[in-house]
């Protein structure tokens, strides 16, 4: 059986790692998985449920359960189900129960491009490229807030404390912290336009891949 090609890209909110996994998913005919929606659900499931998020026993247990159609529940997106799936996602036992998902997903031919915090540490730690995006958080937060501010009225230095707040708890966690793998490829997307940030990501994945 050929190997699947497997990419790992990986940083904080609102890096632009969703983007630019999908267009080089596209680029090199691969699979997609944007790994954050899985916590996104377990924590819109928890919430519609009345399972504490702060529950590790039953939020994981809940995590077992998940099944595709939850990765399209409404409101996922939301500010709101960020908050709550980086709350769920420091439970060793959601991350259990979500990490055969991924790896089930990533091995099916030809192979895919998951994006997440701990993909290229923990998820994928043989995936043939690495990249671990970055941009200064008040770049960041200023992308977030024009996305959101389409759909509702939003004050930006909220954007911005959910953003610092969420990277602290996502950085902080003790199990799979998000972090740069020590084989990944650096992206710093603060100075760039989308299109020169999936051209540079292009660039430097076609370099690991024709090592
Ligand atoms: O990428 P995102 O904003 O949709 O992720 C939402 C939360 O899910 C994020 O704050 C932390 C958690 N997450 C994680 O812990 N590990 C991943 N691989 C992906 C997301």
């Amino acid at each position: 059986m050929t190997p699947s090609l497997t990419i790992a890209i990986d940083g904080p909110a609102a890096s632009g790692k969703g983007t630019i996994a999908r267009q080089v998913a596209l680029r090199y005919g691969l699979r997609h998985l944007d790994t954050g929606l899985l916590y996104r659900a377990v924590a819109s499931l928890c919430a519609e449920e009345g399972i504490a998020l702060e529950d590790a026993v039953a939020a994981g247990e809940r995590a077992t359960r998940l099944v595709p159609s939850d990765l399209e529940r409404e409101g996922l997106r939301s500010a709101a189900a960020g908050r709550g799936a980086s709350v769920v996602a420091a439970h060793p036992s959601v991350r259990a129960a979500l990490l055969r998902w991924q790896r089930d997903f990533a091995e099916k031919a030809p192979g895919a491009v998951l994006d997440g915090r701990d993909i290229g540490t923990v998820v994928l730690p043989d995936a043939r490229a690495k990249l671990f995006i970055t941009a200064d958080p008040d770049v960041r937060a200023a992308r977030r807030w024009r996305e959101l501010s389409e759909t509702r009225n939003i004050a930006y230095r909220d954007v911005l404390r959910d953003i610092e707040e969420r990277d602290a708890r996502d950085a902080a966690r003790s199990n799979a912290p998000m972090r740069q793998a020590d084989d990944a490829d650096l992206l710093d997307t603060t100075d760039m336009t989308i299109t020169d940030a999936v051209a540079e990501a292009a660039r430097l994945i076609d370099g690991r891949l024709n090592r």
